[in-house]
């Protein structure tokens, strides 16, 4: 059989969905590292420029780091635009607000903006609330499913990051579930089942950015101690967020705080639960949890990319790219590049170092929720455990059908 290697790819899209049915295509990433950059068609997207796919490890850090040459202005996704229709209303125009997508000078004033908020110490500040989040949620899925037959993905991860990030908003407990799907909504655009129409991501956010608009306005006139008042407090040289700022701050860490904590755990766990060995590493201890997250996060990049765009006309690893050419930092590939990582393709929590990409090449839009993320599926990992003598896959997986969410949408596992 030849490999892709042997093989002419000039036609291959790399975002094609029918290559991610059973996760990132991890195979096509091996070939395509040994080779000069890639460039691919956007095909389920025929309105759309194709992109070049940045795959190995090195290139991710280089292109990551120089913001200058591989912008992240407007778009962090490979699409410009989700309209149902040319000149219909966009959801992107909204997203190109937030920092993720904005460049410094822009980028770095509204960094230092909430960066005091998300500091490892921090972190650690909301230890017991994470906690008490967790149990509640595993309280809630036992007593819904005695027998111990959940879906990890539905019964339990969708709901703690949601309530950690929005118990940190200041939203109330009521309210947090519909936020989970509101973001679901308008993150998981490629699945059918999520979001059968691209018009229901208007729908979503017109129901959304009122609510948000509501609690900003609200907390003006009557501060908390949560985060979106920080964010309407915040200052840097005199200067504070517009009211719009304010919002899009609260969509990003709804988004970014969310689908990404619970794609990371879920993923990690099921990892766990099909090697034994794994497990009871991390059962007896041998393993600091620490540790165990880092290799959750390396093996199951939550982000599969993200995307830049050229600036200027630049040369990268054999190809010639333009100025306004999209590129995607394929973290799922940097993170299984075997010139850094001995045996890349094995799940092995003893791994040290672990330099991963999973939380970005290291630029300047590095996650800004690292360290709570890392204190939460700690804690997570720390609960569950500790609640289960054992928990087993108890039936078939299905995957969310996306090439930007690293992540499953059913796991059935057996709890006791
Ligand atoms: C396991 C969990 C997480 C993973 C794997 C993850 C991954 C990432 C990645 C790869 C980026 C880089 C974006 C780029 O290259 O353009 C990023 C940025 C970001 N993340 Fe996370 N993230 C996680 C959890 C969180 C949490 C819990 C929050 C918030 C509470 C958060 C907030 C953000 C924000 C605001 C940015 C944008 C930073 C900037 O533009 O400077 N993330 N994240």
């Amino acid at each position: 059989m030849s490999t892709i290697a042997e093989t002419d790819i000039s036609d291959l899209d790399v975002s094609d969905l029918s290559l991610w049915k059973e996760g990132p295509p991890h195979e096509v990433f091996r070939d395509l590292r040994d080779r000069d950059l890639h460039f691919s068609a956007l095909s389920d997207f025929p309105n759309e420029t194709g992109f070049w796919s940045v795959v190995r490890y090195d290139d991710i850090a280089t292109v990551g780091r120089d913001w200058e040459t591989f912008s992240s202005n407007r778009s962090i996704l490979l699409v410009n635009s989700v309209a149902a229709e040319p000149g219909a209303p966009d959801p992107m125009d909204l997203g190109a607000n937030m920092m993720i997508t904005q460049d410094p000078p822009r980028h770095d004033r509204l960094k230092a903006l909430v960066q005091r908020e998300f500091t490892p110490r921090k972190a650690l500040d909301h230890a017991d609330r994470m906690r008490e989040i967790i149990n509640a949620v595993w309280d809630r899925a036992i007593e819904s499913h005695p027998d111990g037959r959940i879906d990890l993905v539905q019964d339990v991860g969708i709901h703690v990051p949601a309530m950690v990030i929005g118990d940190m908003l200041g939203v109330p407990r009521e309210d947090a579930e519909q936020l989970v799907d509101w973001t679901n909504r308008t993150s998981a655009f490629e699945d059918p089942r999520l979001v059968p129409d691209l018009s229901d991501l208007l729908v979503a956010l017109e129901e959304f950015v009122p609510y948000v608009d509501a609690m900003v306005t609200e907390r003006a006139k009557c501060p908390m101690h949560d985060l979106t008042t920080a964010f309407i407090e915040a200052e840097v040289d005199g200067e504070k967020l517009s009211h719009e700022e304010v919002l899009m701050f609260f969509f990003l860490l709804m988004v970014a705080g969310n689908d990404s904590t619970r794609a990371t755990f879920t993923s990690g766990m099921k990892s766990l639960m099909e090697d034994p060995e794994q497990m009871e590493l991390v059962r007896s201890g041998a393993v600091p949890l620490e540790q165990v997250v880092e290799e959750f996060v390396r093996f199951h990049p939550a982000f599969a990319y993200m995307r830049r765009t050229a600036t200027r006309d630049v040369e990268l690893r054999g190809a010639e790219i333009k100025a306004g050419d999209k590129l995607a930092l394929w973290y799922v590939s940097g993170n299984r590049d075997e010139r850094v990582f001995d045996d890349p393709n094995r799940f092995d929590v003893r791994r040290e170092p672990n330099p991963h990409q999973g939380f970005g090449g290291g630029g300047r839009h590095f996650c800004l929720g690292a360290g709570l993320a890392r204190v939460e599926m700690k804690i997570w990992i720390e609960e569950t455990l500790k609640r289960f003598e054992s928990l087993e896959l108890d039936g078939p997986t299905e995957r969310l059908s996306s090439t930007f969410l690293n992540q499953w949408w059913k796991i059935p596992v057996k709890v006791s």
